[in-house]
């Protein structure tokens, strides 16, 4: 199983929901593997400072990453993160995921940059799941997100993360959420990734 994580813009949330997902199939004992694409290697670096919890790979070129995505067991998954510009690198992680998810918020200036997105996704046949990120605890109101998205091939995800200090926090020491005592944290991210699974 191959999980992209991207948007073509910077800060969504990219690499915060790919590691707390990874940690997430971890607490399910699932074999894991992380490919960090963003020369930010904010992964990598995460995983440092968790002590290796992770193999987290480092492919270069399109080549390199076919190669280690033509590696993965059945039993395996792939979390890639991506960076938050458009290279083909990060094109070609779109293209040959089993899962593709989008982290959006309803700030302006992330749906300003999901139309430049959404011209780089509209070329592929790729099914995408958005996810809405950073929400405020008393939102009730998605219309500003709901009419932006193509149903064609886009599709929203029920569960929405909530904006937390925890998953600024519990970064500091290369944790996850699964490692501190919020409960809501955990419960999110866990349904966020049984989702993206059956969907
Ligand atoms: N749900 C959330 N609640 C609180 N803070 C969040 C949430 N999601 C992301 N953040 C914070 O927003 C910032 C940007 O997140 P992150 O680095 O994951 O984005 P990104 O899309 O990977 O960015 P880049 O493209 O630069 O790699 C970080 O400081 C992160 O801790
Ligand atoms: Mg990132």
């Amino acid at each position: 199983m191959i999980i992209t994580v991207a948007h073509s813009k910077g800060g969504v949330g990219k690499s915060t929901l790919a590691w707390n997902l990874a940690n997430a199939l971890l607490q399910e004992n699932k074999k894991i593997k992380i490919a960090d694409i963003d020369f930010q290697q904010t992964c990598y670096f995460l995983n440092l400072l968790a002590e290796n919890r992770f193999e987290v790979l480092q492919p270069q070129t399109g080549a390199e990453l076919l190669e280690i995505i033509s590696n993965i067991q059945d039993d395996e998954h792939l979390i890639i993160d991506t960076g938050g510009f458009d290279i083909d690198i990060n094109r070609l992680a779109i293209q040959k995921a089993n899962k593709v998810l989008v982290p959006l918020s309803e700030s302006p200036m992330d749906i300003i940059g999901f139309e430049t997105f959404k011209a780089i996704l509209s070329e592929s046949n790729i099914q995408i799941n958005v996810v809405l990120n950073n929400v405020f605890h008393s939102q009730k109101d998605f219309s500003s997100i709901t009419s932006i998205l193509d149903f064609n091939y886009m599709k929203l995800l029920d569960t929405k993360i909530i904006q937390r200090k925890i998953y600024k926090t519990v970064l500091a020491n290369g944790g996850s959420v699964f490692e501190s005592n919020n409960s809501k944290a955990k419960k999110e991210i866990k349904a966020l990734l049984n989702e993206l699974l059956k969907c």
